[in-house]
């Protein structure tokens, strides 16, 4: 009899063990997969280790994305919705700086050369607009005729336009009008383009042609292309053309980029 409990009682602990050894396995083999699905992310050059969770979550919600576009998109941010976790830019002056929904520039700045309560004008940041100068004048022995419609624009000309478009169109300002302190206007880099003479949408235009074909030569990048809005945020804008110096134009130009898809592509010891 005590031979028999005794014997049920050793079954009962091995049961128990058999059965808390195959939950081992199955974390096991749930963690092997999860790191099984992860090799390809943490191999991609642009992998940032303490984005991990972050690619975790983004590629569990968006599964048909390819493990280089879930790193690249939350590199970008795009994993949160637009503004809705906004950092300080913190080389506002750079040449190469990316102002857009997720970096905002820092509060009351404006570029060297311009005052904080300067409004807006045709003009740009030096090097931008000498370079501009130089494509317009180049363009223009080519029978291309092409002007600044807008230039520098400080934070509260951006505001006005802002809050102007958001009563028009509470419900899509956001897709063609940046919320102030998140324009490119703002940092004398961002050049609204158009020609003189043509009635047509500026994307039909011969001038638009010359510059999708020129302006990386001269440094400046089409910032909202068409089939990037979910990227950039923004509708196709053929008229708004950012200078980031000309290497940075060139490789974006080549591999058909956004300023996010070049600096989310870089490798992390870049
Ligand atoms: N239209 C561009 C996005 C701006 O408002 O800066
Ligand atoms: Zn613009």
């Amino acid at each position: 009899m005590k031979l028999s409990k005794w014997l049920s009682g050793c079954i009962f602990v091995f049961l128990i063990l058999l059965n808390s050894s195959f939950s081992i396995f199955a974390i096991d083999s749930e963690y092997c997969l999860a790191v099984d699905g992860l090799s390809q992310i943490t191999s991609l050059k642009n992998y940032y280790p303490e984005k991990l969770d972050r690619y975790l979550d983004y590629k569990q919600l968006n599964p048909t994305l390819s493990d280089a576009d879930i790193v690249l998109h939350v590199n970008i941010g795009l994993d949160k919705s637009f503004y809705s976790d906004v950092e300080e830019i913190l080389k506002p002056d750079s040449f190469l700086v990316v102002c857009n929904k997720y970096n905002i520039l820092p509060k009351g700045y404006a570029p060297e050369g311009y005052g904080k309560y300067d409004y807006q004008d045709l003009s740009l940041r030096k090097e931008a607009q000498n370079s501009f100068n130089l494509m317009q004048k180049d363009a223009r022995n080519s029978g291309i005729n092409i002007y600044l419609v807008s230039g520098y624009r400080g934070y509260f000309a951006q505001k006005e336009i802002y809050e102007h478009y958001k009563k028009q169109d509470p419900n899509n300002v956001d897709n063609f009008s940046s919320r102030p302190g998140s324009s490119e206007h703002q940092t004398g880099l961002a050049a609204d383009i158009n020609t003189v003479y043509s009635k047509d949408h500026f994307e039909n235009t011969a001038e638009f042609r010359w510059l999708i074909e020129n302006a990386y030569k001269y440094g400046f990048i089409l910032r909202y292309p068409p089939g990037k809005e979910h990227i950039t945020g923004y509708r196709f804008e053929p008229w708004h053309w950012r200078y980031v110096g000309d290497d940075v134009a060139m490789m974006v130009w080549e591999d058909d980029l956004t300023l996010e898809e070049f600096f989310a592509g870089l490798p992390v010891d870049y």
